[in-house]
């Protein structure tokens, strides 16, 4: 094969794209519900956007995007992340000129991130996310989670879990960060200096670290969630009362702090056991000085991105496969004299909002059976001499082979009650 798709991004091939599309219609449906509009930002922007929101030590800066410099000598970045880019557009259209709060909301948005790939890690993927701006309290963040959890519903997951966490703000994280450094020091110091010096840059990340021994070294680390401050703590305690309400399960994992550097206060995943315990199916949090670190006035934000392919795994393991739409009718002429016919039939039960295709290469009757088939027509509409007289037409059902003769001017009436 001369060339192939470049290495960790993918194809959607006509053969499963209609999970995509169910997916991301059923996403849609359910935001609409709760007053979200759809927002759809550039596939890249200025690289400074990225380094200011998601942080000039985080993996995703430091390692994974995809920048370039256009012919203008512009420093450019395939998006990374949703939400920077949602919120430079808020600003840039000044989207709050109506009042708060607003409510955002992206479908399928592509993300580019220079990982290793496997499975369930791309680097180029899709994300399903909303954002909602201008709100501090804790009903905020219980909104934002239920809609992820209600999205795995709408596409037939379950068995998830939602881990929950408050990483606090500025000055938890800064007592924290020393905690936690002076609990890691035994581990750090046996660190090759780079990884060590990341760590030291940004003590958070290590319990992030994939390394067994790390892992094990901060089992007994200090929690974060023992530092709050009295406004922090008492948001994180409503917050679980909310969702407690509203039957939304969740864990409290002072683990999950998030791999971006822009949240404060809450923050969560959710995890299946299908992907493994590491992989997150959806993330997200609070992010009340993503704004201001953009130019704007402090805006209190809270919202999640979801991985699309993630999703369509699990729907796929859990046997939860939406039906695949099939063309109604495939029109088969046996002479001249049917083709004619066939073409208008074929518009008529068009515009009646029906599929509807034939052969174009003169095939025998036969193959043009066979090639019904092959393209998983649910009927073939067959017109033959004595239908052709007659002005009816031979309706087979290709899956039980059951067929039936219909008046012409009946067929698109027919098929449709069939269909639905
Ligand atoms: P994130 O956790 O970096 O958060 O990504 C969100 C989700 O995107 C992940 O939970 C995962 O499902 C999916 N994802 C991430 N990287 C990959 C990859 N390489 N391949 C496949 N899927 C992947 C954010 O991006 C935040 N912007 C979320 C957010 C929105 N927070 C507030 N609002």
């Amino acid at each position: 094969m001369p060339y192939q798709a470049p290495r960790g991004t993918h194809d959607i091939l006509p053969s499963e794209i209609y999970r995509w599309q169910a997916a991301e219609q059923a996403f849609l449906r359910l935001v609409t519900q709760y007053g979200y509009r759809e927002i759809r930002t550039p596939i890249f922007e200025d690289t400074e956007l990225f380094v200011r929101t998601s942080g000039d030590t985080s993996e995703v800066v430091t390692k994974q995007m995809y920048s370039f410099k256009d012919k203008g000598d512009r420093d450019l970045t395939l998006k990374p992340e949703g939400t920077a880019p949602v919120m430079r557009a808020y600003l840039e259209h000044r989207l709050a000129g109506d009042g708060q709060p607003v409510r955002l909301c992206y479908v399928a948005t592509p993300v580019f991130r220079y990982e290793r790939p496997q499975k369930g890690r791309y680097r180029q993927h899709h994300q399903l996310g909303c954002e909602l701006i201008g709100v501090a309290s804790p009903e905020a963040d219980a909104e934002i989670i239920e809609i992820a959890v209600r999205t795995y519903q709408a596409l037939g997951i379950g068995s998830l879990q939602v881990k929950l966490n408050s990483i606090g703000r500025a000055a938890t994280r800064e007592a924290y960060r020393e905690a936690l450094l002076a609990h890691a020091q035994p581990v750090l110091k046996d660190m090759d200096p780079e990884d060590r010096a990341r760590a030291e840059r940004n003590p958070l990340r290590m319990l992030d670290s994939k390394d067994p021994v790390m892992i094990e070294a901060l089992q007994k680390a200090p929690k974060v969630l023992d530092y709050l401050e009295p406004e922090s703590k008492s948001t994180f305690d409503s917050l679980c009362s909310i969702l407690a309400e509203a039957e939304i399960p969740f864990v409290i994992s002072p683990e999950i702090v998030r791999g971006l550097d822009y949240y404060t206060d809450t923050v969560f995943e959710v995890h299946s056991t299908a992907l493994g315990a590491q992989t997150a199916l959806c993330g997200g949090g609070r992010y009340d000085g993503l704004l201001k670190a953009l130019g704007g006035p402090p805006t209190p934000s809270v919202g999640f991105g979801m991985g699309l392919e993630r999703a369509l795994l699990v729907q796929e393991s859990q046997g939860a496969l939406p039906t695949e739409p099939q063309v109604a009718a495939f029109l088969i002429a046996a002479d001249e004299a049917g083709r004619a016919r066939l073409r208008s039939l074929a518009a008529e039960l068009r515009t009646t909002g029906l599929a509807a295709t034939y052969d174009m290469d003169g095939r025998s009757l036969k193959a043009q059976i066979k090639l019904a088939d092959r393209i998983g027509a649910q009927y073939a509409v067959i017109l033959g001499e004595t239908e052709i007289a007659e002005q009816t037409a031979t309706v087979k059902e290709l899956l039980s082979g059951n067929q039936t003769v219909i008046p012409q001017s009946q067929l698109a009436q027919y098929l449709a009650k069939e269909d639905s």
